[in-house]
């Protein structure tokens, strides 16, 4: 039977080392990287609650302090903007740590995406939660978050967030199998099986899973009983598959126009998209993009 979206809390792994944005990533995380003036991380958490949803946990590893700081007060900051009367910088700066209740993990060392879902068992506890894979960026009414949050309630199950990718791309996602005999509306199917980043000749659809996970309480001794893989490494794909045996998984195309920032190409790309989107940059930098110095 469907049961009522209770999603109340968000996780977000961030404690991934960005080897390819070295050497950018040395000292900073990835998820501290500007798209525009705002941080990749900030679009993923601003997501999270124009969907409703403002409990934050975020998965940290060295070097992360940024994010920590960036979501807390920053006193000086407000009393420099203060008296200089930058109002609007001022509310600016202040919605950022007033728009959520956020607690910190850490995974001590980078085993995974799957052991950075595990290490949040605490904190999400007995009810079902969201992932967001803060690189990729989704621009999309209603978020992309909602539109899972609404499958969610109809379905009663976890949810993966999938796009369909050209098929020489496939080899680089989880591809889902899907069972075409279940009809569960325009863009929502029931998985039968996922496939980490098979061939193009092996991929069972061209549904791959995107940066967006809508999950049940029992991933967690799913994953405590997913081995690592060759690189060491616990995937969550892996626990996906091992809860898949146990219950039904649902997967649903999201609506919108996702950006992977986590490679370089993908990031620059979004720069421009949400640059573009900028009233107070967009005809200059038109211009300049048309202009032959380019
Ligand atoms: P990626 O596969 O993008 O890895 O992780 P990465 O380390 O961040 O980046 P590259 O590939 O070295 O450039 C996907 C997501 O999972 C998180 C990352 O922070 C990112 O949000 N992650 C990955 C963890 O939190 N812990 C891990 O052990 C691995």
């Amino acid at each position: 039977m469907p049961v009522k979206s209770t999603v109340r809390k968000v996780v977000f792994p961030a404690a991934g080392l960005g080897t390819r944005f070295l050497p950018a990533t040395k000292a900073q995380p990835k998820e501290m990287l500007p798209l525009v003036d705002k941080p990749i991380i900030q679009y993923g958490v601003e997501e999270a609650v124009q969907s409703g949803i403002d409990n934050i946990i975020i998965v940290t590893g060295r070097g992360k302090n940024a994010i920590e700081d960036h979501f807390d007060v920053n006193v000086e900051l407000e009393s420099f903007l203060q008296q200089r009367g930058k109002v609007e910088l001022l509310e600016e700066i202040r919605k950022i740590s007033n728009m959520i209740n956020v607690a910190y993990v850490r995974q001590g060392e980078p085993l995974g995406l799957g052991h950075a879902v595990l290490v949040t068992a605490e904190l999400v506890g007995d009810e079902p939660f969201a992932v967001i894979l803060a690189d990729d960026v989704i621009d999309a009414s209603p978020p992309a978050l909602q539109q899972m949050m609404d499958v969610f309630e109809k379905v009663g199950g976890p949810v993966l967030a999938v796009e369909r990718v050209p098929p020489d791309q496939v080899s680089a996602y989880g591809i889902v199998d899907i069972d075409t005999s279940i009809d569960l509306g325009r863009g929502v199917y029931a998985v039968r099986d996922l496939v980490e980043k098979p061939s193009r000749d092996e991929a069972p659809s061209n549904l791959a899973i995107i940066g967006r996970y809508l999950l049940t309480p029992d991933i967690f001794p799913a994953l405590r009983e997913t081995a690592s893989d060759r690189t060491g490494e616990i995937q969550l794909t892996n626990g996906l598959r091992k809860l898949l045996k146990q219950r039904k998984i649902f997967a649903c195309e999201i609506a919108g126009t996702r950006h992977d920032t986590g490679n370089k190409l993908g990031y620059l790309k979004a720069c421009v998209y949400f640059a573009l989107r900028r009233p107070d940059l967009s005809e200059a930098f038109r211009a300049y993009l048309r202009s032959e110095r380019v």
